[in-house]
């Protein structure tokens, strides 16, 4: 029994695992040769979060879903460069919203170089990643597209918040779907599209994306909280000292609201103020640590990754369709 890191993935057949790797190892050499530039300071800052690190979560499930099809077909390995190039693209980017000072174990960009640069290098790797999206033909640059606008379309919407009225949770879980579920959907759809894989399976493959995705960034909430950097590679409680909502925090909010009690609408008032006060925004982060609304975010991690596992149902059983209900498992276990 062999492992796929970093997910700790158990593949038993030596086939999946052996294409598998090979195709993560193409992987990385496209993202090397896609992020070359004759200034050298360009390649610089564009490879600085590269080599820092990833699980190149993306890249693994394009390589599951192209087991559906012939996953040695030429487009495969492309498109799962084009997503992660995507993805590091949108990590330069957000790092600056989030003002994010570490990002992979290394400083941000943003901490490295300024705001402009890091803005300008996560626009280069979407030019890179356009490159090589143009030559997968008219309806990959199409899905890749939609998939991008509904990404940024998270982010404003996770920056502006939920409008009157609306329950800030629903707000939250389209936030989600927009801004991690659309791409995870899209390593789906490419891997089965590429490998030239049935329309149902296609179809299968995006939605199960879409929920993995909702789990995996959920999952990221709560890890935002319960870890410490050196298993993440980034700075605890960076969107609690930003104030930008994540899923625990959303859920302590509604239950001081619903039950009212003393300490809860305590927490949130802590959660109000100053939070770039250190010692303020260590006594939050220790409170919610041990608080049941991050327990419920951990439901919520669940309950999105068991929708992805249901909607492999239609697929024929297989090695892939196993390390695909693992990759559910495994996001889960990464909440806690
Ligand atoms: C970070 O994504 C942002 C989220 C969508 C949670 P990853 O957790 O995939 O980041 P890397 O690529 O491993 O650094
Ligand atoms: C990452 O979002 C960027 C996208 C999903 C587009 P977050 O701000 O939630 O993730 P981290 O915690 O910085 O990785
Ligand atoms: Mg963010
Ligand atoms: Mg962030």
């Amino acid at each position: 029994m062999t492992v796929v890191e970093p997910f700790g993935l158990s593949v038993r057949d030596q086939a999946l695992e052996a294409d598998v790797q090979a195709g993560l190892a193409a992987v990385e050499e496209g993202l090397l040769e896609a992020t070359k530039s004759e200034v050298p300071f360009i390649q610089e800052a564009a490879q600085h979060l590269l080599r820092a690190g990833g699980k190149r979560f993306r890249p693994l499930l394009v390589m599951l879903a192209a087991q559906f099809g012939d996953p040695h077909a030429p487009g495969v390995v492309p498109s799962a460069v084009v997503v992660e190039l995507t993805h590091l693209a949108t990590l330069y980017h957000d790092d600056v919203m989030d003002e994010a000072d570490v990002r992979r174990g290394v400083p941000s960009a943003n901490a490295r170089w300024g705001n402009s640069i890091a803005v300008l290098t996560g626009d280069f790797l979407f030019a890179r990643a356009s490159h090589i999206l143009a030559d997968l033909g008219p309806e990959a640059v199409r899905v890749q597209a939609e998939a991008f606008e509904r990404l940024v379309t998270g982010q404003i919407l996770e920056t502006a918040g939920p409008r009157d009225g609306r329950d800030p949770i629903e707000h939250y879980l389209d936030v989600l779907g927009g801004k991690t579920g659309s791409l995870v959907a899209v390593s789906g759809r490419f891997g089965a599209m590429m490998s030239g894989a049935d329309e149902t399976v296609v179809d299968v493959l995006t939605q199960y994306g879409e929920r993995l995705g909702i789990a995996f960034q959920l999952a990221d909430d709560v890890l935002d909280i319960s870890s410490d950097s050196h298993e993440s590679g980034k700075t605890p409680g960076t969107d609690l000292r930003e104030g930008v909502p994540t899923m625990p925090v959303l859920r302590l909010r509604e239950r001081a609201a619903r039950l009212g009690a003393a300490e809860d609408v305590e927490l949130c008032e802590l959660l109000d103020g100053d939070l770039s006060d250190d010692e303020r925004h260590a006594e939050v982060l220790a409170r919610l640590r041990v608080h049941p609304a991050l327990d419920q975010a951990r439901q919520d991690t669940v309950r999105y990754a068991e929708e992805a596992r249901a909607t492999l149902a239609p697929l024929p059983d297989c090695e892939a369709k196993g390390a695909l209900v693992q990759l559910c498992d495994a996001v889960v276990h990464r909440a806690g």
